[in-house]
């Protein structure tokens, strides 16, 4: 079992997971599919090589709602930053697994998104895909050099929190975890509770993490067919139920209504609602301490500043259970 070190990975000789081989889209150089690039192809963006996009139909061929999965996990990772900025009044962000900055205007990166909520906002992006680290440092140079990003395995967890970068945030304050489908790569689920843990003994109380996970439960012939197809390309991926992402995330005091399918928890302008399975997975949110604690008094963050946990579907309580980003309009 991988045991997370204390190195931050500075220089990466391969692709996380990396499967088939094939000439990069734009550099020239040779390129294997990875899920940063499979995702980038979804979002219809120009970073992906000719094997992400091999990848991908295959994964379209087995699950022909993949594409719509991915961008419904993209928006509500945007709608989910905005709900911690808002609601829990979180202006901090790690990004863990953050993928390749994309070029669609519809799909706001976490900075974009952050800084959109708050103009003072800082994100500190993370991602051990050698690619990601290139263009990542290539767009948040310059005016956008306020979110660093860090090129690590999450499996290092401790190291990266220990790196400059996430040492630079300000421990009084809040911090909102992103979790958005990065834990389906780790597939040992001690790796998976190593880093949640680790992440909960260091968070500062009006912490939050937002988690996506990719699940078969809402289609298991078609999701358990696009996980073969990464894996087959090398790329090994871990599909959880409900039920086990519950447990992952039990110290947290995660409820069952606070789970749904991603397209869930916030309204399209479709007529017909989103088929469950178009999701592909789960969304949940957890904050830090267990809300348990918290449930008859508004919470305060340590600036002294009353967190608005207020949520559209339970205005009249202070602090309800649902913590899902804000229906908007
Ligand atoms: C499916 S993409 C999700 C990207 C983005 N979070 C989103 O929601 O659209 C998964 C990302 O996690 C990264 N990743 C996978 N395993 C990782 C690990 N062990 N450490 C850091 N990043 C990892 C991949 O490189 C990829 O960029």
């Amino acid at each position: 079992m991988h045991r997370p070190g204390s190195r931050i990975i500075t220089t990466f000789t391969r692709t996380i997971g990396a499967g088939q081989l094939s000439e990069g889209a734009q550099s020239g150089e040779v390129r294997s599919s990875s899920t940063a690039g499979v995702t980038d192809w979804a979002l219809d963006g120009s970073d992906n090589s000719s094997a992400d996009r091999a990848l991908a139909h295959e994964v379209v061929e087995a699950a022909p709602w993949f594409k719509k999965s991915v961008r419904v996990n993209r928006t509500y990772g945007h709608l989910a930053v905005n709900h911690l900025a808002m609601q829990r009044r979180i202006a901090q962000f790690l990004d863990l697994g953050c993928g390749l900055p994309t070029r669609n205007p519809r799909y706001p990166h976490t900075w974009e998104s952050a800084s959109a909520a708050d103009r003072d906002a800082r994100v500190i992006h993370v991602d051990a895909d050698r690619m990601v680290a290139q263009r990542a440092r290539m767009m948040l140079s310059g005016p956008s050099a306020h979110h660093p990003f860090v090129h690590a395995d999450i499996r290092q967890i401790l190291a990266i929190l220990k790196s400059p970068a996430v040492q630079s945030l300000d421990l009084q304050r809040p911090v909102g975890v992103l979790l958005h489908n990065v834990l389906p790569w780790i597939t040992s689920d001690a790796d998976a509770h190593y880093i949640l843990d680790t992440l909960r003994s260091w968070l500062p109380p009006g912490s939050a993490i937002s988690l996506t996970h990719a699940t078969a439960d809402l289609h298991p012939g078609q999701a358990n067919a696009a996980a073969d197809c990464f894996r087959n390309a090398g790329i090994p991926m871990r599909l959880r139920s409900a039920e086990q992402l519950r447990e992952l995330l039990t110290p947290w005091g995660l409820l069952s209504p606070s789970m749904k399918p991603t397209g869930a928890c916030f309204p399209t302008r479709r007529r017909t609602p989103l088929p469950d399975h178009h999701s592909g997975a789960y969304a949940a949110i957890a904050v830090h301490p267990d809300p348990a604690e918290l449930a008859h008094e508004p919470s305060t963050t340590q600036t002294g500043r009353t967190s608005q946990t207020r949520c559209p579907a339970h205005p009249g309580q202070h602090s309800c259970e649902c913590h899902q980003p804000p229906m908007p309009g």
